[in-house]
């Protein structure tokens, strides 16, 4: 199995990232970190714990990570996660106990004790954590396989016309994840908002009929009604699991290499990730994007990994 860190902000989406890469078999989650994004970080905490005792997460580290953006204020996204960070379900008391070091250290310490090239770090929250990471023991850099982070989008937005959440959260830490050598696979908008759940996923997920899969459900049904209300879709995409499927499966996603850079300084277009199409990518170009999903494959994979989790 493909180790992973998972770097969230629990989140609608975030929870079945969690849950997809706790039950794939083709995952070892290796820890769970947390950082400011759809709440504040204590919600998105408060959250993941609750998430991985739904899922029965035993023997992972959970930890919590930075409690603001790198330069900016602190951006939440109410409108789509509510209140909590994850409207919807009852929440569980949390059977998990948070770790207590800080997510930056305990993502330096998990890479630093692997071999090289083992670990993949999967960001889908803002980048403030895996910047964090990267400037205190550069030496991650290279020891890390790649970075598959749900962020950006090289033709859409969703915080503003041209930028997404994750990025235009800390733009500065993106810009320091996207700079950085290590090979990043940016899962943007352009793949995510192919993967919907319609009605007729959001029913195979409720015939499983267990406790996990029911939670699921009600994730969805809340989604799906910020995501009419403030975005004008019909279906909610559910973007973070992407990035997971991407690791268990990448055939499922078609990607393009491409240079891309961080916008800083547009007043327009603060926070857009600016993909470079005009030539070949360079022999060095570490950078590639998201392009097309198989959106039954997508699906299958949360459905199986909702089976195997079965009863908590
Ligand atoms: C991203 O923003 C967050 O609200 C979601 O969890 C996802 O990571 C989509 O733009
Ligand atoms: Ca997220």
């Amino acid at each position: 199995p493909r180790k992973i860190i998972l770097d969230c902000d629990p989140g609608h989406d975030d929870a079945v990232a969690i849950l997809l890469a706790h039950g794939s078999p083709a995952i070892e989650l290796l820890a769970v970190t947390t950082v400011v994004g759809n709440q504040t970080l204590e919600k998105v905490t408060q959250n993941a714990l609750a998430v991985g005792t739904i899922a029965g997460i035993t023997g992972v580290p959970f930890a919590a990570g930075c409690a603001r953006p790198l330069v900016r204020t602190i951006e939440n996204a109410p409108d789509i996660h509510g209140e909590s960070g994850m409207d919807g379900p009852v929440q569980p008391e949390s059977a998990i106990e948070l770790d207590p070091r800080h997510a930056v250290d305990l993502i330096i310490d998990t890479v630093m004790a692997h071999d090289p090239g083992t670990i993949t770090l999967v960001p889908t929250g803002g980048l403030t954590n895996i910047a964090m990471a990267a400037r205190k023991e550069p030496r991650i850099v290279e020891r890390v396989k790649e970075v598959v982070l749900m962020g950006g989008g090289y033709h859409v937005g969703n915080w503003s016309a041209v930028a997404e959440f994750n990025i235009i959260i800390d733009p500065e830490a993106a810009h320091i994840v996207f700079n950085e050598k290590w090979p990043v696979v940016m899962v943007g908008l352009d793949l995510t908002h192919q993967a919907l759940a319609t009605d007729e996923v959001v029913k195979k997920i409720e015939e499983i009929g267990t406790g996990p899969a029911k939670f699921v459900r009600e994730l969805m049904d809340f989604f799906q009604a910020t995501y009419k209300d403030a975005q004008g879709f019909d279906f909610p995409p559910v973007h973070d699991p992407c990035a997971v499927a991407y690791v268990i499966d990448p055939s499922i996603v078609t990607t393009r290499k491409v240079p891309v850079n961080i916008e800083l300084a547009g007043t327009l277009t603060l926070g857009m990730t600016v993909a470079d199409f005009r030539a070949p990518a360079p022999a060095d170009c570490h950078t590639s994007v998201a392009v097309d999903l198989d959106h039954e494959r997508f699906w299958d994979l949360v459905t199986d990994a909702l089976v195997r989790i079965g009863e908590v």
